[in-house]
């Protein structure tokens, strides 16, 4: 075990080599065989403009914009940039739209609720409405938030929620009504024109959840894919959120939450003055703010540019294209929803082609792909964020996939011993016991393991896929309860 505060201090070389070692075990962040997780534009020369940007804020706090004038300059500019991209600003009919930087597309969809919530005091128990594909940050948001989430089910088809659904799910409580663009896990555009419509009519607030690839669809629709309106020029349309460490190629912890103008934003802020201390006032979730990743995100911007980001689009639209095509090649698979914009979900009518198998066969062959459980009707699936550092990996992955496609077909289909399929199909998830976790996680090798080499997931994921969402989610704490342990 490495120990953190050793009794000297560990000389700067030595400390990095040790980093170096445990960065090993990682999965590729670059190379464009990483499926979720990162955006990589392969962009040379980026990553260290970025890291030097950072370095040059790492210290600045964004506690006081008044201390820190560079944090404050910096932010307006990445807030005015997304907002450019997202159809408004000076000469739109979103003018007046105003925003904030956070850490991420989870903080900025707590924000969207917090401030839809806040705008209306009187309602003593709020409601969230929105698409059951929209992202489980929503969820989280309702949850911390204490506001009741009604998910829209979505067409099995498409995907999307039909509008009429939206419109019955709000209530005289429903303080917002959500939608993607796209959504994460098939990525596809909600209908954001009619649901904006149907919001603005009952007088309640709409967010876009373009957190995901909100920055790239501008980008993909200006080198000709047709992408429907989802932005800040569809009426209606009260708040948007957008992140930067995704589809902007930023270094991690950036994303802008937009409103339509101050007074929407303005139940956003939490003040105190009613302490000894300095008087607060904050815009996001996080108080002491580091200035590290908004520069980095700032150098970003202006060194990659509009241009840069329409051949970055270009890129990740061939890419697409030949994931697609290369997944329609192989007899059993296809696509479970068209691949429109930045993700190929794949998923497989053959019974003797195990999908969670196939994630592990492509694993071993250095593909990182995300197996997602099967929902509501929606089959399981392999879902591919696709970047533009994807595109020369193309040539190589249609053979990759119908090798792997093979092996799992000679492998089989995970079978699961009887018993544990009861358990997993019937446990009330109160039941479940950290002992059982430990058990299972043992008998499965995830604890321990060779470092570096790909873990065989499958039978994880069958176990997964056959409990309900409840007894997933306790069976994900308990095993990463298991993980977070101290190194003493
Ligand atoms: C559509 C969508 N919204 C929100 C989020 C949450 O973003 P983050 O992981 O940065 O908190 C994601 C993440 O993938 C997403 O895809």
């Amino acid at each position: 075990m490495i120990d953190a505060l050793p009794p000297q201090g560990v000389p700067a070389d030595q400390v990095l080599a040790e980093l170096r070692g445990m960065r090993a075990a990682d999965l590729p962040t670059h190379g464009g065989r990483l499926f979720a997780y990162v955006y990589d534009p392969a962009k040379a020369g980026l990553d260290e403009l970025a890291m030097s940007a950072y370095a040059l804020s790492a210290h600045v706090n964004g506690l006081d914009p008044t201390a820190f004038p560079s944090l404050l300059a910096t932010e307006n500019a990445l807030v005015a940039a997304a907002a450019r991209v997202l159809g408004a600003g000076p000469g739109t009919t979103a003018p007046d739209v105003v925003g904030s930087v956070t850490s991420g597309g989870t903080e900025s969809l707590i924000l969207a609720v917090k401030t839809a919530r806040d705008a209306h005091p009187e309602i003593n128990s709020p409601r969230l409405v929105a698409p059951s594909t929209a992202h489980a940050a929503f969820a989280k948001a309702a949850h911390y938030l204490g506001v009741e989430l009604d998910l829209v089910p979505v067409d099995p088809a498409t995907f999307t929620p039909d509008p009429a659904a939206v419109a019955a799910a709000i209530t005289a409580d429903t303080v917002l009504v959500a939608c993607s663009a796209p959504s994460y896990a098939q990525g596809v555009v909600d209908p954001v024109e009619q649901i904006a419509a149907i919001a603005a009519e009952r007088g309640v607030r709409c967010h876009v959840d373009a957190c995901f690839g909100g920055w790239a669809l501008p980008f993909l629709r200006r080198v000709g894919v047709a992408v429907p309106a989802f932005d800040f020029g569809v009426p209606g349309v009260t708040s948007m959120s957008v992140d930067l460490h995704k589809y902007a190629y930023t270094p991690k912890g950036v994303s802008v939450l937009l409103h339509r103008d101050a007074g929407l934003r303005r139940p956003q802020y939490f003040a105190f003055a009613d302490w000894p201390g300095y008087t607060m006032v904050n815009p996001v979730i996080s108080s002491t703010r580091s200035g590290g990743p908004i520069a980095a995100a700032f150098a970003t911007l202006r060194h990659v540019g509009d241009e840069g980001y329409l051949e970055l689009a270009r890129q990740t639209r061939d890419a697409v294209a030949g994931l697609a095509k290369a997944v329609s090649e192989v007899d059993g698979l296809r696509l479970l929803a068209p691949a429109d914009f930045t993700v190929v979900c794949l998923t497989s009518d053959d019974p003797g082609l195990d999908l969670f198998v196939l994630a592990d066969e492509l694993a071993a062959r250095g593909w990182h792909t995300q197996p997602q459980l099967p929902y509501q009707g929606i089959p399981a699936s392999i879902h591919l964020t696709v970047t533009a550092s994807v595109l020369p990996q193309v040539p190589q992955f249609g053979p990759a996939l119908a090798e792997s496609a093979a092996a799992a077909r000679a492998h089989g289909p995970v079978e699961l011993p009887a018993e544990l399929l009861a358990m997993a199909a019937h446990l009330p998830p109160d039941q479940l016991t950290a002992e059982m976790v430990a058990g299972l996680a043992d008998t499965f090798g995830l604890t321990g393991g060779e470092p570096g080499a790909a873990p065989r997931l499958a039978v994880v994921n069958a176990v997964l896929a056959a409990a309900p969402p409840r007894l997933r989610e306790r069976l994900l704490v308990e095993f990463v309860s298991l993980l977070q342990r101290p190194s003493w």
